[in-house]
């Protein structure tokens, strides 16, 4: 089985010109979803994260599954407004205009080491912003990781620039 082929393109989604990755087929294939989580974890399988943190919302599905294969904890990073405690906050930009997501304060102890999670990089807009709150909170972000990298928006480079190591399965 090929990863790639489990996953389907959705022209013109959500806007006119976009060609929207579609990983819902990919999670419904139960072999492919195995497969991966399994290439996803595969550096970190001696144990060595503490915490996995997830981005809303793809990366929700994704982040439980990998911090349950590592006997690590799951810390959902959402967008602005979703989280009842105290919480940092990174405003980030889009292709137009910017957003904002939020972390639990209390969620990631100073020295704890983090493996960041999501289904996709495209522009790396969001993902620096959430690699920044991590370090922000003291965390050791040990990588960042994601089924799809577009390569054409430069979101895997932009994250290396900050120095965070990239995987990406499919590009
Ligand atoms: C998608 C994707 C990543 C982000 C990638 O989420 O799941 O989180 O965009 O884009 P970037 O690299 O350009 O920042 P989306 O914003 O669609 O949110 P959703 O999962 O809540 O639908
Ligand atoms: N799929 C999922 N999320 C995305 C995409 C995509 O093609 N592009 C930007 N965010």
């Amino acid at each position: 089985m090929n990863l790639a082929d489990t996953i389907r393109a959705i022209p013109d989604y959500p806007k006119p010109g976009i060609i929207f990755r579609d990983i819902t087929t990919l999670l419904g294939n139960a072999r492919a979803f195995r497969r991966a989580v399994d290439e996803l974890v595969q550096p970190w399988a001696g144990g060595k994260i503490d915490k996995v943190a997830g981005i809303e919302a793809r990366g929700f599905i994704l982040g439980g599954a990998v911090a349950h294969q590592l006997s690590a904890g799951f810390v959902p990073i959402r967008k602005k407004g979703k989280l009842p405690h105290e919480t940092v906050s990174m405003v980030y930009s889009l292709e137009y205009g910017v957003d904002e997501i939020e972390m639990h304060k209390d969620a990631i102890l100073p020295g704890e080491r983090v493996l960041l999670v999501d289904d996709l990089i495209a522009t790396g807009g969001t993902a620096s912003a959430a690699a920044n709150l991590i370090r922000q909170m003291g965390g050791e972000l040990e990588a960042a990781c994601f089924i799809v990298d577009l390569p054409g928006l430069g979101g895997a480079d932009k994250l290396r620039a900050l120095n965070v190591a990239v995987r990406t399965l499919i590009a």
